[in-house]
């Protein structure tokens, strides 16, 4: 089946006319801005100049060592259930308790999840392909050679991250959704800005670290084998996307204006009320003959989501204090969203776990799979042995 075939709305007019959908076509073009920047001052790993390059080099090199292959590291002969992709309980489901919700049979609340986890999962999708190419964007527009060495590495990661939720939603699930009206806004202004740090900030920090929590969110809660891998795996690489994020933005932010940060901080605060205001899949309600209004209004009541909108933040929070982005503006929006405190989490220590239980589960897997071989290899010689 071709992947039209698998989204829903195909041919619906969208918001911006320019989506995924708006005639059904399934493209998307940006006119490029910016200019593409070489660097004849070639570093390479190992060569020692005392100054912070020395870092990103490493991170570079870390970013060799840890590629790994979609198609080998997930088990995709797991079986997923599309009707309850996730095991989401009934209770987090945002209709929940309402008469919509009691008027259902168990057939259509399967459905209702379907849509939700392809919604969900499509948005990942499209993000993971913004990613990629913010990520060579930046190969192009960076002035250093080792920072374009370091990003050229992060465009393969964010291409494996695609081909995986693409491949999920393909083989698993069976259906996809357009891109969210306001996602693909924000990743417009992200791309049509020709300043230099600003796929960085749009992208990196903001899209990806609202990401980030939803991932782990997922990773922490989901019962079911076969998701809880790809987030973790796909987490496992974000790890380094951010810390190259914080280290860019953290040098280059110093030597900033404070009218230059404003405007950084403006970008900042409008980004994230957008995200936590419209990107909550009302869209999934209307296809099930939800009025729009009232389907904002379960979103917006849920406690479930409530939590889910604030939990959204934990990563950006701590990311936009640390590269000095905390002016009075800032901060007084984040006190509005009720997420300030965040901005005291340890964001290595988050990091760190995120990689840790990667490869928790690596291991996991491994000794299973030993222990599977060992006892193949027991019983194959136990019927040796009973032959002779
Ligand atoms: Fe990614
Ligand atoms: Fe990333």
């Amino acid at each position: 089946m071709s992947t039209r075939d698998l989204y829903v709305n195909a041919g619906r007019e969208s918001g911006t006319g320019q989506g995924t959908d708006g005639g059904g076509a399934l493209a998307w073009t940006v006119p490029a801005t910016g200019a593409a920047r070489f660097s004849w001052e070639a570093m390479f790993v190992g060569q020692k100049d005392g100054s912070g390059r020395e870092r990103l080099l490493n991170l570079y090199q870390k970013g060799k060592d840890k590629q790994w292959d979609g198609a080998k590291r997930i088990a995709w002969d797991l079986e997923v259930d599309p009707l309850d992709p996730l095991g989401t309980p009934d209770e987090a489901m945002s209709i929940y308790g309402t008469r919509y919700w009691d008027r259902m049979n168990a057939a259509e609340r399967g459905e209702l999840r379907k849509h939700y986890t392809s919604w969900q999962f499509s948005q990942f999708l499209h993000g993971e392909q913004g990613a990629m190419v913010c990520a060579a964007r930046i190969v192009e527009s960076v002035p250093d050679l080792d920072a374009k060495f370091y990003s050229a590495t992060q465009t393969m990661d964010e291409a494996r991250h695609a081909e995986i939720y693409s491949r999920f939603l393909h083989e698993k699930i069976g259906m996809l959704y357009p891109i969210n009206d306001n996602l693909q806004a924000l990743l417009g202004d992200t791309l049509r800005d020709s300043r230099w740090d600003m796929p960085y900030l749009g992208m990196q920090v903001l899209i990806e670290g609202l990401a980030l929590a939803a991932f782990g969110m997922i990773r922490d809660t989901t019962d079911k084998p076969l998701p809880k891998q790809i987030l973790a795996y796909v987490m496992q690489d974000e790890a380094r996307h951010v810390a190259f994020g914080r280290m860019a933005l953290r040098d280059y932010y110093k030597q900033l204006t404070d009218a230059e940060l404003r405007e950084r901080e403006e970008f900042v605060i409008d980004g994230c009320y957008l995200m936590r205001d419209r990107l909550r899949g009302v869209e999934v309600l209307t296809n099930f003959g939800i009025p729009l209004k009232e389907a904002e209004e379960y979103s917006e009541r849920s406690e479930y989501l409530q939590l889910f909108r604030q939990l959204l933040f934990s990563r950006i929070v701590p990311c936009v204090k640390d590269i000095g982005l905390w002016g009075k503006r800032l901060q007084q929006a984040y006190v509005d969203m009720g997420v300030f405190d965040m901005g005291n989490s340890n964001l290595d220590q988050l990091m760190a776990q995120d990689e840790e239980i990667a490869e928790k589960l690596d291991a996991e897997r491994f000794a299973a799979e030993e222990h599977e071989r060992v006892a193949e290899v027991s019983e194959a010689i136990a019927a040796g042995a009973a032959d002779a």
